[in-house]
């Protein structure tokens, strides 16, 4: 079966066709460089951007795999959550296109679907249903997102952040330092160079039975710290601030983690995804901290992208009732709560 998968919530329009939930036949995202000039993404230019890149994206997504229309079987598009007017764009071309074509349609949860994504990779002879339960985590831009999954479908936080977004607060930090925008991959890299004893981070969320993530604290502890500093911040110090700013941002993820763990022995797994689980430092500290087998995408499915909406789409057509697909009558939503699965 194949599926085209659309995803256009925040900053990236992206399509993708998945055969079977596995093999990736054609895969396209352009970024929109433009809102590095803001410094963040204006939601009404991402929505115009999305527009003027989605029908072109079709075209080479479909030429890519050598398909013309009538070969998907499915479509899939991300219903929510993220920015309504780009949301928008995504579910409105593909209503058109489900109606034209006279294909099922599926809405798919977007911070769900990054949790497949992770799972593209994993060789052919593992079934996907072999790796639950599992513990989850959607570390991204917009979401840091703690699951136990009992199922592949069944997804159970136990821990969200009660404020800024992990890679919102790399973000953040990185415009501090003068970094340019998203700079998580620009912190990961001096970081590389940085001695992390040599800057004191506060520890955020350290009583082990909060089950909560924070990083607005760490944030303003890092602006306090660079308008103490000399300007402008000596090169190794600039490492150093990174090196101890990475620990602390992934050392609670690592931390709630392990009390998750504790609560769930049973687990089989550690699938982690989203933009941060590009992160090195982030795969080798998950790795060293639960002694269970442990997904991450592989790099290009880190970030957004659609081949992600297509594959966990895949697995939740098999396991419903096709019909429920051949209905048009949904929005697309702005908040995780009222978006599909
Ligand atoms: O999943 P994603 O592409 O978009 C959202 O849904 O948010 O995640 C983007 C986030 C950005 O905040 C970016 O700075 C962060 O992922 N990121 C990283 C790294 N690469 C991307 N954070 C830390 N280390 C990295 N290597
Ligand atoms: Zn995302």
């Amino acid at each position: 079966m194949k599926i085209l998968g659309i995803e256009s919530s925040c900053d990236e329009t992206a399509l993708a066709l998945v055969e079977d939930g596995r093999k990736v036949l054609s895969t396209n995202l352009t970024s929109q460089d433009v809102h590095t000039l803001y410094g963040g993404v204006i939601p009404e230019i991402a929505a115009r951007e999305h527009l003027r890149m989605i029908h072109p994206l079709y075209k080479k997504t479909l030429a890519d795999a050598d398909m013309s229309p009538e070969d998907i079987d499915a479509i899939a598009v991300t219903q929510g959550p993220g920015l309504i007017g780009a949301l928008l764009v995504g579910v409105s071309f593909a209503k058109g296109l489900a109606t034209t074509l006279r294909k099922p349609l599926i809405p798919v949860n977007h911070v769900h679907a990054h949790v497949h994504g992770a799972l593209l990779g994993i060789p052919e002879n593992i079934r996907r249903e072999e790796l639950f339960p599992s513990l989850a985590l959607v570390v991204s831009g917009g979401h840091t997102h703690l699951y136990f999954m009992n199922t592949p479908m069944q997804f159970q936080l136990l821990a969200s952040s009660q404020d800024d977004a992990c890679g919102e607060c790399f973000d953040k930090v990185a415009k501090l330092l003068g970094l340019g925008y998203p700079g998580g991959a620009a912190i990961e890299a001096l970081a590389r160079e940085g001695d992390e004893t040599k800057v004191v981070m506060p520890k955020m969320m350290d009583e082990k039975e909060q089950m909560a993530f924070s990083y607005s604290g760490l944030k303003t502890h890092v602006l306090y710290l660079i308008q103490k500093e000399q300007l402008p911040i000596p090169s190794q110090r600039r490492k150093d601030i990174c090196a101890a700013f990475q620990k602390e941002a992934i050392g609670q993820i690592v931390r709630k983690l392990q009390t998750a763990h504790s609560l769930h022995p049973n687990v089989r797994s550690i699938i982690v995804s989203g933009g941060v689980a590009a992160n090195h430092y982030f795969r080798q500290a998950v790795k060293e901290a639960c002694p269970i087998p442990s997904y991450f995408p592989d790099q290009k499915y880190c970030s957004d992208n659609a081949a992600m909406i297509a594959t966990y789409a895949w697995f939740r057509y098999r396991n419903s009732t096709s019909e429920q697909f051949h209905n048009l009558d949904w929005d697309a939503f702005a908040k995780y709560q009222h978006a599909a699965q």
